[in-house]
């Protein structure tokens, strides 16, 4: 590759910072790249944003879309609006999007239409359930996609079932778990235990983390009050720690559910936190994406509140076990853990810490503009 490559790297939601910020780091030391970010501003509190940006040491974006919330309509709409004159004035020769959320498809849209070509970084995972905002995301961004980087072989085979040109797919493990093993030891210093009693000189006492806030489990009263009521008889057990997504604080401040009071809600927790909190956790009980993936690189239990997963690797070979949101289920699969019965799993080929490197190498070999597809 001759010269010098713009490459306009997009983040809009809190999960796509530790995916990009390997990926900057990364391009930062190749000095025939020029990195550029866009931040779309779908996620704007500091807690799911800024402390990300300083914790990670990404760079400030270069621009800040400042989209905000609103419906998925209006979310994507705004985004496309908005990134064209970016992208015009830029003049970026790659556009890099990762994962799945909104900021991924509305840039992707604008980019391809303007003739940039697109980098989809986490292609390929497939839920299977069209229900999920994410899965459509997912869909028509690696259709329109000219490099799929994918995390697992299933994804490669998703992208190939679909037609995608085998030429454009390459399989290079998982950035996420790149920024997962860099920062692991700087997380392990994190005052998180001590700050909510969970260690003290003896060390760590068994704790469970919970995370939720996919709109199939919060955003039904019934559903969600159901799926607490599991939590609150684990909460007997072992104390759960509780991050609350502002999604999921909205509704149980409307639904009114009471809850046991080992079950510990806090605010959302920077990145250090809560690798430090699930590096260190019994069990994890989560409907997140991303937590599948960290929880079977650190090897430790993880109880997915779903009924499918688009990360299927995670059952096969790491310690991730789909429980759904029956109670009983629930229950039972977490009393099995904390009697030490668990699931050993192993962390899935290249998810190795070098991902990001894969896929600059694979970028400056093959030169950006129509070679992939
Ligand atoms: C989004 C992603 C989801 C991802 C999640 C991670 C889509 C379709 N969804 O869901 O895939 O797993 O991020 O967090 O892209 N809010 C705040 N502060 C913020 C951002 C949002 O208070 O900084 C509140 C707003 O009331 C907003 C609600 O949270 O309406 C939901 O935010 P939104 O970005 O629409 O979706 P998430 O549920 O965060």
């Amino acid at each position: 590759m001759s010269g010098c490559c713009k490459i306009t790297n997009i983040v809009g939601a809190r999960p796509n910072l530790p995916k990009i910020a390997p990926l900057i780091r990364e391009m930062q030391r190749h000095p025939e790249i020029e990195p550029l970010l866009v931040h779309t501003g779908q996620h704007y509190d500091e807690n799911l944003s800024s402390i990300f940006f300083r914790q990670m040491g990404i760079p400030p974006p270069d621009i800040n879309l400042g989209v905000g919330s609103g419906t998925h309509a209006e979310q994507t709409a705004e985004i496309l609006r908005r990134v064209e004159p970016i992208l015009l004035k830029q003049q970026p020769d790659l556009v890099v999007v990762v994962g799945d959320v909104n900021s991924t498809i509305a840039v992707s849209l604008a980019a391809v239409k303007m003739g940039i070509p697109v980098a989809h970084v986490e292609a390929g995972l497939r839920s299977f359930d069209r229900s999920m905002p994410e899965e459509i995301n997912r869909v028509l961004t690696d259709a329109i996609a000219e490099y799929l980087f994918a995390t697992e072989d299933d994804a490669v085979d998703n992208l190939l079932r679909e037609g995608r040109p085998p030429k454009s797919i390459h399989l290079v493990g998982n950035v996420m778990i790149d920024s997962l093993l860099h920062f692991l030891p700087s997380a392990q210093q994190s005052l998180i235990g001590e700050e909510l009693g969970l260690r003290n000189g003896k060390g760590w006492q068994s704790f469970g983390v919970l995370t939720i806030h996919r709109p199939s489990n919060v955003d039904s009263t019934e559903k969600l009050a159901e799926l607490l009521g599991a939590i609150d008889a684990i909460a007997q057990q072992v104390p759960i720690v509780f991050p609350v997504h502002p999604r999921t604080r909205q509704r149980l401040s409307q639904a009114g559910i009471k809850r046991h009071p080992q079950l510990r809600l806090i605010q959302p927790l920077g990145y250090l936190d809560f690798l430090c909190l699930l590096s260190k956790a019994a069990l994890v009980l989560t409907d997140s994406g991303g937590i599948q993936e960290e929880t079977t690189a650190l090897g430790v239990p993880c109880l997915t509140l779903r009924e499918n997963t688009e990360r299927p690797v995670t059952v096969s070979q790491g310690t991730n076990v789909l429980v759904g949101t029956n109670r009983s289920k629930i229950v039972a699969e977490t009393e099995q853990i904390l009697r030490g019965d668990r699931k050993r799993g192993r962390t899935p080929p290249l998810w190795d810490g070098h991902a990001a490197e894969r896929i600059v190498k694979i970028l400056l070999r093959r030169g950006f503009v129509g070679e992939a597809a």
